[in-house]
């Protein structure tokens, strides 16, 4: 099965930009690349911050993008985004019986779900125990293997500024201990670091990537100072088989030349 997986477009109002880019034509693009490049994925996954401040007007404008794409596309919460706003702009996205914006697929690579990590007033993330008992039942339902989407790793980056707002330790190590227990998730797809990051954590591999618009920077030293830069956006194409997990990160924006082995294509001079 073949999966898309991109987060943190941070949509703001139509045609206004952010940090100097425009959230809004990264996403496009991104949009026209998955159509014309990889309309044969099964599904599309947003791991939340879809909007810089949550404004309605943004979700608006992610519901006109998406509606574009050609393939399914799935939508998980951020810290950016707003619970409510969010739920009011698509109806259609699954909650739990408290309210957590938490729903579940059943695919031909196995079951994924699609997690609500945010805690109200702040950028760092929960998973509290009325999620975990969502989630444990989740897992003891699923046939098979199993895929995780949520916004904040339940782990330490090394980012350290980005760990700051991180998921609540707590919560993190008892979310670790429910999915040891289960031991059938493969990966774990996740956002909010705005890098490219992978590895494996309690058995279980992650990834994740760049965002749509501004990036942090690999700073594995600075606790207290949260760095951006503009290195390019990318887009993940997860290819889930029974005996593996494939992620390839396209840069799609990327212009320079394609040439063959042995070519001498045409370089822009430094
Ligand atoms: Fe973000």
């Amino acid at each position: 099965m073949k999966l898309i997986h991109f987060t943190d477009t941070h949509l703001c109002l139509p045609g206004e930009s952010l940090y100097g880019q425009s959230p809004e034509e990264r996403l496009q693009a991104c949009i026209d690349s998955i159509n014309e490049e990889h309309g044969d994925a099964a599904l599309c996954v947003i791991t939340g911050d879809l909007t810089h401040r949550g404004d309605p007007a943004a979700f608006e404008l992610l519901q006109t993008l998406i509606g574009q794409l050609r393939i399914p596309c799935q939508l998980v919460i951020g810290n950016h985004d707003h619970r409510e706003r969010l739920c009011r702009q698509f109806p259609e996205l699954g909650r739990d019986e408290h309210g957590f914006v938490q729903s579940v697929t059943h695919t031909e690579a196995g079951t994924l779900i699609f997690m609500d990590s945010v805690k109200n007033g702040t950028h760092a993330g929960a998973y509290c125990a009325k999620r975990r008992d969502w989630l444990a039942l989740q897992l003891e339902q699923a046939p098979g293997d199993v895929y995780l989407f949520m916004h904040h790793a339940p782990f330490a980056t090394g980012i350290k500024a980005m760990d700051q707002i991180g998921l609540d330790c707590e919560d993190a190590a008892a979310l670790k201990a429910l999915l040891k227990a289960h031991g059938r998730v493969r990966h774990l797809f996740f956002g909010h670091y705005h890098r490219p990051i992978h590895g494996t954590w309690a058995g279980i591999g992650f990834s994740t990537l760049r965002s749509m618009n501004h990036q942090v920077v690999l700073d594995l030293t600075t606790p207290d100072r949260l760095a951006f830069n503009h290195e390019p956006p990318a887009y993940a194409v997860a290819l889930l088989d029974r005996d593996q997990v494939v992620i390839h990160d396209h840069e799609f924006m990327d212009m320079s030349a394609r040439f063959m082995p042995g070519d001498e294509p045409e370089c822009d001079q430094q």
